[in-house]
Formats: structure tokens, C-alpha cells, sequence
């Protein structure tokens, strides 16, 4: 069954199901700002989203567009005549509290560490980076500073995987016996990092977030197959010991049809998230009779059970809106945020490990990178 947050609650760092949390408990919850004023730095692809949903978050109270493509910023300030425009981070600083980082993930690094040395609140797009030594400096700068520091693994924020996670944690699905996740597409490749790198973190997070745990070691194989050496394709395989399931991913840019499904499969009933449809969730109450005390499947064939198939209800909320507004949020009341860098240095573990995986074409184990980070944490706050 899933497991809940076992939460040392007098321990300064509390080990949770998507790594190590800070406990906020230095930070007064009743302080309110009225107003943030943020910067998104990189108003490409994902960045304008950004711009477009934070120009109606409340709180926010000032918009600063922060790229360096000239003409797109211009665009971007007629589109949004009220924004404020800079080309460089260091140039706006001065003018922001927050600041979202929508750049290339091999930029995140040095922009994030910049704006937090700095004091402000910074929201990472997700992979928060591309190495675990820099997640390790990132959740350290996090620690010696007082802002709040968070990771855009925007499907946490996602109506329909929040209410999947409702349930299977009710236990209306029953064991869970494995997850498939598929995210298929033709493109969109980029130059910085493969396909492990660009649609993994999303697989990762909603898997982590669906069993609220981590796997203890993963496999993975990949294929280069139109540029180079840049993985296009990969098949990964994620242990989870706790509780016991097997998560399952299929990546590519390189599909005729754009997927995006993530399949549950219990004892109880079986589920379908499938962010491209209308009926975003559906849940089957399907599965097999009295198999796991019967006889051998040799002796008698197994006996099927089928039933309805419900939609739940779902808001149709943006996450993308959801996910700044907790941004906001957490900055106005001064409370950790739900994905913050520790999650993120957590998910890039993870992928660091699938990446090893693809290499080497042997099982890596995460536990060792987790203990190692979490050895780093504690001694950096003198915890023997
Ligand atoms: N959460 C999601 O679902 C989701 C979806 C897509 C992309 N993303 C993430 O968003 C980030 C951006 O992706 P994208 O597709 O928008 O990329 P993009 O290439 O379309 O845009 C990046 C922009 O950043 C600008 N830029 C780069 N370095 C800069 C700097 N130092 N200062 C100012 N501007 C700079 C570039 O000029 C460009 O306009 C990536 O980390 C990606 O993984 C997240």
C-alpha cells in the first residue's frame, strides 16, 4: 500500500518520499508580503507560458521579462505591454524579488545560484539541473539562504494526477502491481540535452508523486538513432522497494503520435491518466478473481472481472497556473513549497542513474546518491 510521510518532525531535515525536505520551521508562517515582484528569465517555448500565467497570479506585482533574444522580447513586451524588459539576469536583479528560470536546463546552475546569493526566491523549470554535484551546490545555497527555492515538476500540480494519487492512496485501486508511463512525440529535440534529460523529469516526478516514494535502483536502454550520439529513444525501468512496484517509462522524440499516458495498474481496479484526452482520468474496476489463493494458472484459467469505467469529475485548472501561483504563495506566507530543491536534486539522482544505466547497460542503484547527498546535507549542518 502507499506509504505515508513518516516525518522525524523534530529532525531539521525529515526524509520524505521525493528526498529530504527542509523543515521551515525558522520561517514565521504568519509574515505576509502583499506583493512579489518577479523576473522570468527565458521567454522562449515554456518561459512565455510563465509570463502568461503570472501576468494573472495574484500577488504578483510587477512582471520583468529577462532575455536575451532581443526581438523576442520586444514581442513578448507588446503581447504584455505592462512587463518591464532586460536582457540580462544580472541586470534585473535589482528590480526583482522572484525570479522563474525558463532557460536551457545546462543554464539553470549558474542562474539559480546567481539569484539566490543574491536573496531571491527562485523557481527552477524542471530539471532543476543537469548534474547531481550542482544539485548538491544548489540545495546548499537553499539552505544558507531564507528564500524559497523550488522545482517546476508541474504534473505534481496536475488536477487529474493529484486526484489518480487520491486514490490509489484511499487504496480503491488495491496493491499496486506496476505504472507505464508513455510520452512519445515526434520532437521536439533539443540541443543541450537528450530525451532522458527533456521528458523523463516529468515521468519521474508523477511517478515518485503517485507512490510517494523513490526507486531504490533503475535500468534503462537507449538508442541514438537520428543525430549523433543524442538520445532520441529510451526504455526505463524503476524499482520502488517501498512500497514494492515496478514503474515503467517509454521516451521519444522520435514517434508518429504524441502520447502521454501514464497507466496504473492494481489488484482492485486499474487507471488511465491520459493528459491528451477529455476524459483525463479513468478509472476501471477491472482485474482478476481469486487468482493469488487459486490454483495454478496450469489447473484453471483465471477468472476475469470486469466492470464500469468512471471520469471523474476534474477541474479543468492550467498546472502550469497552479504550480506559480503555490510559488507565489509559499513566497507571501513564507512556507516550503511542495517541490522544492531538494525533490528536484532527488529526480536528478534519478536521472543521473538512468543515464549511468544507458552506458554501462547494467542496473544502477539511487539509494547510493541519495545517501551520499543526504550525508553532504547533514554535515553541512553539523547533523553527525
Ligand atoms: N514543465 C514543463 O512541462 C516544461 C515544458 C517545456 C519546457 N520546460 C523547461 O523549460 C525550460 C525552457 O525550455 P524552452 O522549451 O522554453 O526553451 P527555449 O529554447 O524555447 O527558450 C529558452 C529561452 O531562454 C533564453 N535564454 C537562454 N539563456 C539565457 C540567459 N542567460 N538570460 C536570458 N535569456 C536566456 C533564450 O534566448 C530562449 O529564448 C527548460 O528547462 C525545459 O526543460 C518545461
Amino acid at each position: 500500500m502507499i506509504s505515508k510521510e513518516d516525518g522525524r518532525k523534530s529532525d531539521p531535515i525529515r526524509w520524505h518520499g521525493n528526498g529530504a525536505v527542509r523543515v521551515a520551521r525558522d520561517r514565521p508562517s504568519a509574515v505576509h508580503q502583499r506583493e512579489v515582484r518577479v523576473g522570468v528569465v527565458g521567454c522562449g517555448y515554456w518561459g512565455a507560458k510563465h509570463v502568461r500565467v503570472l501576468s494573472a497570479t495574484p500577488g504578483v506585482a510587477e512582471l520583468s521579462l529577462i532575455e536575451r533574444d532581443v526581438a523576442l522580447c520586444d514581442n513578448m513586451q507588446r503581447v504584455f505591454p505592462g512587463t518591464r524588459a532586460f536582457r540580462s539576469l544580472e541586470a534585473a536583479l535589482p528590480h526583482v524579488d522572484a525570479v522563474v528560470i525558463a532557460t536551457p536546463p545546462q543554464t539553470h546552475g549558474e542562474l539559480a545560484l546567481m539569484a539566490v546569493r543574491e536573496g531571491k526566491h527562485v523557481l527552477v523549470e524542471k530539471p532543476l539541473v543537469t548534474s547531481l554535484g550542482e544539485a548538491e551546490s544548489l540545495v546548499e545555497a537553499a539552505r544558507l539562504s531564507d528564500r524559497i527555492t523550488m522545482v517546476g515538476h508541474t504534473f505534481q500540480f496536475n488536477p487529474a494526477v493529484r486526484e489518480l494519487r487520491r486514490r490509489m492512496v484511499s487504496g480503491e485501486l488495491g496493491k499496486i502491481y506496476y505504472i507505464h508511463s508513455a510520452r512519445l512525440n515526434l520532437g521536439l529535440y533539443r540541443p543541450d540535452v537528450n530525451v532522458v534529460w527533456d521528458l523523463a523529469p516529468h515521468d519521474v516526478s508523477i511517478l515518485n508523486y503517485l507512490l510517494d516514494s523513490r526507486p531504490d535502483s533503475v535500468m534503462a536502454w537507449g538508442a541514438s538513432l537520428a543525430f549523433g550520439d543524442v538520445h532520441d529513444l529510451a526504455y526505463l525501468r524503476l524499482e520502488y522497494r517501498e512500497p514494492e512496484v515496478t514503474g515503467y517509462a517509454h521516451v521519444s522524440w522520435l514517434d508518429p503520435r504524441k502520447t502521454r499516458t501514464v497507466t496504473v495498474v492494481g489488484s482492485e481496479k486499474m487507471a488511465i491518466y491520459d493528459d491528451l484526452s477529455e476524459d483525463r482520468l479513468r478509472i476501471y474496476d477491472c482485474g482478476l478473481e481469486g487468482h493469488l489463493d487459486g490454483p495454478p494458472l496450469h489447473e484453471r484459467p483465471p477468472a476475469y472481472r470486469y466492470g464500469d469505467m468512471i471520469v471523474p469529475y476534474i477541474r479543468p485548472d492550467e498546472p502550469l497556473a497552479l504550480q506559480d501561483k503555490h510559488f507565489i504563495d509559499s513566497i507571501r506566507t513564507r512556507t516550503e513549497p511542495e517541490t522544492d530543491w531538494m525533490t528536484g536534486l532527488s529526480i536528478v539522482a534519478i536521472l543521473e542513474a538512468l543515464h549511468q544505466s544507458i552506458r554501462e547497460g547494467r542496473p544502477v542503484s539511487v539509494s547510493n546518491s541519495f545517501a551520499r547527498s543526504r550525508q553532504a546535507n547533514c554535515a553541512s549542518m553539523g547533523i553527525s
